[in-house]
């Protein structure tokens, strides 16, 4: 499949309702007009570049359709096309590569469900408020990633013992004079069978916006580190001295005063995802009818680790009860939670949902506040009203 070509047409089309002014050079006019195809049913927090959330009521299944799931993009979505596309493999490797996209379909592929979550998930709760897209609590999803597994691309390129960090660079450039957006991982994750450099997801090629044609998927790992429309894995004997990772997607080694200025010496980069649930349904603000069972229903995930329970309270906290854990589980996955329950007081009610995960980890009650507003993992909560029907 190749990426569709932008007519001038469409691409007009597409910047007069974007209202898009200037447009300077090919690369810029095609990249515009990817990124604004229909977001559908998602929360818009920016059109060009693409930042959506799924609205937390959509995610009803264990996999994520592909229209439903949330889209975080720095820069404008690249306009590639996957028969120019190549990918470069050097640095700390004894046999330099440069694949092509035939290549790679040709290298023994595996399919894995990975749960992704963008680092600043529910950013939108911290207080002080701290800058940045205002997530609430839709920028996670679950797909089924398919591709090639990053470690026997690694093997081929006979990487070196030196090598301690990947450094990964995807398609997209940078706006104004922002920099480029090139990531570090570290040697071991690296190495683990399970990282993908993914084509498909949930049986479909790739869509433009999350990294067509290929991207890495990192499982258990804050989503930054699924570097989309990837090109270039350079092998180093350091980490990345740019800003996507000395600088972002960093949290304080110690536990700060909410609105504390932190020095960058003073904190350490994000990696595995921490324990978290959210309630899907029903929603915050929903009106019940007294009398009536619904079930109250999630989604519970811990990174690299298992559920273990997600305990559900319909009175702000004061008792708690197990809710039963969905069928569908898989490592690197979230897990559904449903609690069937029947409202007999009028009134408004505080539903709370709180997870504990296989090594113990449980969601607090209050967040640690972070200057990059990364990392929200409190206890989640729904306020409802009870009606006499
Ligand atoms: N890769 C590139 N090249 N550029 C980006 O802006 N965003 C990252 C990651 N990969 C990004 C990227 C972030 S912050 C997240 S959370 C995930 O992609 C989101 O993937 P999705 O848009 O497919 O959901």
């Amino acid at each position: 499949m190749k990426a569709a070509p932008i007519s001038r047409r469409r691409f007009l089309d597409a910047a007069m309702r974007a209202g898009a002014a200037t447009v300077i050079g090919a690369r810029g006019v095609a990249a515009i007009a990817q990124d604004i195809s229909a977001s559908g049913p998602l929360i818009v927090h920016s059109a060009r570049p693409q930042d959506l959330e799924t609205p937390v009521q959509l995610l009803t299944s264990w996999i994520t359709s592909n229209e439903l799931f949330y889209i975080r993009s720095h820069f404008y979505t690249p306009a590639i096309r996957e028969d120019t596309w190549s990918l470069r493999v050097d640095g700390e490797v004894a046999a330099p590569l440069t694949l092509s996209f035939d290549m790679l379909m040709r290298m023994p592929s595996k399919t894995m469900p990975v749960t992704l979550e963008c680092a600043g998930n529910g950013r939108g709760y911290y207080d002080p408020p701290v800058a940045g897209v205002q997530w609430q609590k839709g920028a996670v999803g679950t797909a089924r990633w398919t591709g090639v597994p990053l470690a026997d691309l690694l093997r081929m390129a006979r990487i070196k013992p030196t090598a301690k960090f990947l450094w990964l660079d995807g398609g997209d450039t940078p706006l104004g004079r922002a920099p480029d957006f090139i990531r570090s991982l570290p040697i071991q994750k690296a190495l683990h069978g399970d990282v993908l450099l993914a084509y498909a997801m949930n049986g479909e090629r790739l869509a433009p916006a999350h990294g067509f044609p290929l991207r890495l998927v990192v499982p258990g790992w804050e989503g930054a580190y699924s570097v989309k429309w990837l090109t270039h894995i350079a092998a180093s004997d350091r980490d990345h001295p740019g800003a996507f990772v000395s600088t972002s997607y960093r949290v304080p080694r110690y536990p700060v005063l909410p609105g504390a200025l932190v020095e960058v010496p003073d904190t350490v980069p994000i990696r595995g995802l921490v324990v978290k649930s959210i309630i899907t349904a029903p929603i915050d603000g929903a009106t019940l009818a007294r009398g009536r069972t619904l079930t109250i229903a999630g989604f519970a995930w811990s990174g690299e680790n298992d559920i273990r329970t997600v305990d559900v309270s319909i009175d702000g906290g004061r008792s708690w009860g197990a809710a039963r854990l969905g069928r569908d589980h898989a490592p690197y996955t979230w897990r559904q939670f449903l609690f069937p329950w029947t409202p007999d007081e009028p009134g408004s009610r505080v539903l709370l949902a709180r997870a504990t995960d296989t090594r113990g980890r449980r969601q607090p009650l209050a967040a640690d506040w972070n200057p990059g507003g990364y990392a929200w993992d409190v206890v989640d909560r729904v306020r409802v009203e009870v009606q006499t029907a």
